[in-house]
């Protein structure tokens, strides 16, 4: 197998996956800084991770530039956010929101659960938090989504979960 991790985190959840993902399967993972598309398109399985913010994977524009332009590629594709990863509607919604729906025919997608290091959040999501903790106080019926993100903002959390990535490997 020739396979290769990339991914894009910026508080480390997100990079945790990937590392245990390619501790896994022997191989390597890079930060999203360190490839391009030349890189990328000597290993016949990209397998890509991206955290999410407001609804946005980060990097997808990289995914849905590449996804089509390595189109002999096997892509996996792993989001990691803080909704619980038994919230089907979530899971749906960020892949109708992330990706035409013809890239979609050719991912695997994969979702799994996060968590919040306020310390390692920039000042511009601390801002992002403040908003949206704002936009959640208002609304009189704040989505499931919401109300968890607005919840867990409050304290530092961790609810990665190694054996989460077993049904990724096992479409390798
Ligand atoms: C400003 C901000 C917005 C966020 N928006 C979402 C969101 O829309 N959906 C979600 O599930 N998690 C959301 N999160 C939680 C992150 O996805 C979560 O912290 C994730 O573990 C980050 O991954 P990373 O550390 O790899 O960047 C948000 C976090 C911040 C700080």
């Amino acid at each position: 197998m020739n396979a290769v991790v990339v991914y894009s985190s910026k508080t480390g959840f997100t990079k945790k996956y990937a590392d245990w993902i390619a501790a896994q399967l022997n191989i390597v993972s890079y930060d999203i800084s360190e490839v391009n598309k030349r890189f990328l398109k000597k290993y016949d399985t990209i397998i890509f991770g991206g955290g999410v913010y407001a609804g946005k994977i980060s990097d997808a524009k990289f995914l849905n530039k590449n996804i089509s332009k390595l189109a002999q590629q096997h892509w996996l594709v792993f989001a990691v956010g803080l909704t619980p990863a038994d919230d089907l509607a979530n899971i749906e919604k960020l892949k109708a929101e992330n990706f035409e729906s013809e890239d979609l025919k050719r991912i695997d997608f994969f979702y799994f659960q996060g968590g919040i290091d306020t310390n390692k959040l920039s000042r511009t999501q601390k801002l992002g938090v403040l908003a949206l903790r704002k936009m959640v106080g208002f609304k009189k019926e704040p989505s499931v989504e919401e109300k968890w993100i607005n919840e867990s903002l409050d304290n530092d959390a961790d609810y990665s979960d190694k054996a989460s990535i077993q049904a990724l490997i096992d479409k390798v």
